[in-house]
């Protein structure tokens, strides 16, 4: 029943089930979880000591809303090394990339404008949007690598006319990258239709494929695409909560000013943890990303052992196999396997109706961690 004294917004969302889920495994004795996004790896050392420093100087005071300058500086450097171009004024850096979507649909949704959302997807694009007043309508994310179905695509956009439109790549909770094809289809679709883009590239580093596509490198719609991103991946610092958003103008302006009203400015010390993480500890990025990838490898081959159907993930440190051959909904599946084989995943039912039938593992944690999961999973499943 509704409570006429909470918000409208606020009664139609709920906590998300990766949290919920995540919650859980404490109560399971010996468990191992595989849910957060989070890397196992400590934060760099450049970044720790660039904190110290920080704290030791006094450098505890508020700093520009809109955020350090020399940090908006580097950042707008390391984006040019994925051919993005931002000048340090169109950058706005928050706590974290979930401030920076809320900022962003906070800046442009009104009550009962659409917004465009994979499915599945991280869940805060549709929670933030209901929160908002606004209205979540969504594109699925079809096939064995979970691309957009584009015939599909353009039809909801022709026909619903969303204000906004999300897409996240390197994809969580699927692992999907953008290819070229993908990106030149994209870009044809964003020209030619009256919508923006909110391109939530947080796992950019993440990209195991040669070449890095991003909807922010096409100059000529460059105003119709606002980028959100973030150093928790990146540097391990998911408590450290950086993130930052990037857009032209009017949008950076408007989002300076959702975030003024929200947090007045990411944390000084954090800040300048992550400034000099871009200036010295992209070979940490580097290192950790070869370490993902023997990770992804090794879980890849042991799901297919197992008789997963699965695809190879090309980005962030997900995997998502179906789990449609169980004949079990992804909740049940992932409650039984916690309760009784000890190892927690994310239901994908928890990233949209669309992602029923699959369920999501974080491998951001130890290989002996992931050794360990993949024989008892290999048990549970071998009892069955
Ligand atoms: C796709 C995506 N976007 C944004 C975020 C937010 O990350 P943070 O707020 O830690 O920067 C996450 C975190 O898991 C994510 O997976």
């Amino acid at each position: 029943m509704l409570n006429s004294k909470l918000s409208n917004g606020v009664q139609n969302i709920e906590i998300s089930g990766i949290r919920k889920f995540s919650n859980k495994v404490a109560e399971v004795e010996g468990a191992i979880s595989l849910t957060l996004g989070q890397p196992d790896f400590p934060v760099p050392a450049k970044v720790k000591e660039a904190m110290i420093a920080a704290i030791n100087e006094n450098k505890t005071q508020y700093t520009s809303n809109a955020g350090l300058v020399e940090l908006r500086n580097e950042i707008s450097k390391y984006l040019k090394r994925f051919q993005i171009n931002y000048d340090k004024d169109e950058i706005c850096i928050t706590v974290g990339g979930t401030e920076g979507i809320f900022d962003v649909f906070a800046a442009l949704i009104n009550s009962g404008d659409k917004v465009l959302i994979p499915n599945p997807a991280f869940p805060a694009y549709e929670s933030c949007t209901k929160l908002l007043g606004g209205k979540a309508i969504y594109y699925n994310l079809t096939g064995n690598d979970f691309s957009i179905d584009f015939e599909a695509l353009e039809s909801i956009i022709k026909n619903e006319k969303p204000k906004v439109m999300v897409v996240t790549y390197p994809s969580n909770p699927t692992g999907a990258i953008l290819d070229k094809e993908g990106k030149e289809k994209l870009h044809k679709i964003i020209k030619e239709n009256d919508i923006i883009v909110v391109s939530d590239e947080i796992y950019s580093e993440l990209c195991y494929a040669d070449k890095y596509y991003s909807l922010a490198q096409c100059e000529d719609i460059r105003s119709k695409v606002i980028i959100v991103s973030g150093f928790s991946k990146i540097f391990s610092m998911t408590g450290l909560r950086v993130g930052y958003v990037c857009a032209d103008e009017p949008y950076i302006n408007a989002i300076l000013k959702t975030h003024q009203y929200t947090t007045t400015c990411a944390a000084s010390i954090a800040q300048y943890g992550a400034l000099d993480g871009l200036k010295y500890s992209l070979p940490d990025a580097a290192y950790m990303k070869e370490e993902f990838k023997k990770r992804r490898d090794f879980v890849y081959k042991e799901l297919k052992d197992i008789g997963f159907e699965v695809s190879l993930p090309k980005g962030a440190f997900y995997i998502f196999p179906s789990i449609k051959k169980f004949g079990m909904k992804s909740e049940e599946f992932c409650e039984s396997l916690l309760v009784e084989g000890k190892v927690a995943m994310v239901p994908g039912s928890a990233f949209g109706n669309n992602g029923e039938g699959f369920t999501r593992i974080s491998y951001a944690c130890s290989m002996e961690e992931l050794e360990e999961s993949m024989n008892r999973i290999r048990k549970w499943i071998n009892a069955k």
